[in-house]
């Protein structure tokens, strides 16, 4: 199939050319069904659920600052690399998926 490769469990699928990612923003895409917010944060790529862990607003728009993005509900933050929350309002982390840049294409691993 192209745009696509596979390594390990899961498949590494095309979704956004890197360019088209800034330093500091997110961006909501959706890979084989579900929602993936791209983030680019000093220089990494990082790519999350678009989900709150709290209340399910979407991460999307949040403030991005030293690899974290705060929810722009209620301000939990949440470590881009881990997913780790920070704070009392949940103690449950975002999904994390793995992430590539092949070709100045990002990749994202789903399934
Ligand atoms: S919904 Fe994100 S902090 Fe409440």
């Amino acid at each position: 199939m192209a745009g696509s490769a596979t390594a390990g469990e899961g498949t590494f699928l095309r979704v956004l050319p890197a360019s088209d990612l800034p330093e500091g923003k997110g961006r909501a895409v959706t890979v084989a069904g579900e929602e993936v917010l791209l983030v680019r944060s000093g220089g990494r790529i990082h790519a999350v659920q678009n989900l709150c862990t709290h209340q399910r607003a979407k991460l999307e728009g949040g403030r991005v600052r030293h690899g974290h993005i705060s929810c722009p509900l209620h301000g939990m933050l949440f470590d881009l690399a881990t997913g780790a929350p920070k704070g009392s309002l949940s103690r449950i982390p975002l999904k994390v998926y793995p992430v590539r840049v092949v070709d100045d294409w990002i990749e994202v691993q789903v399934g």
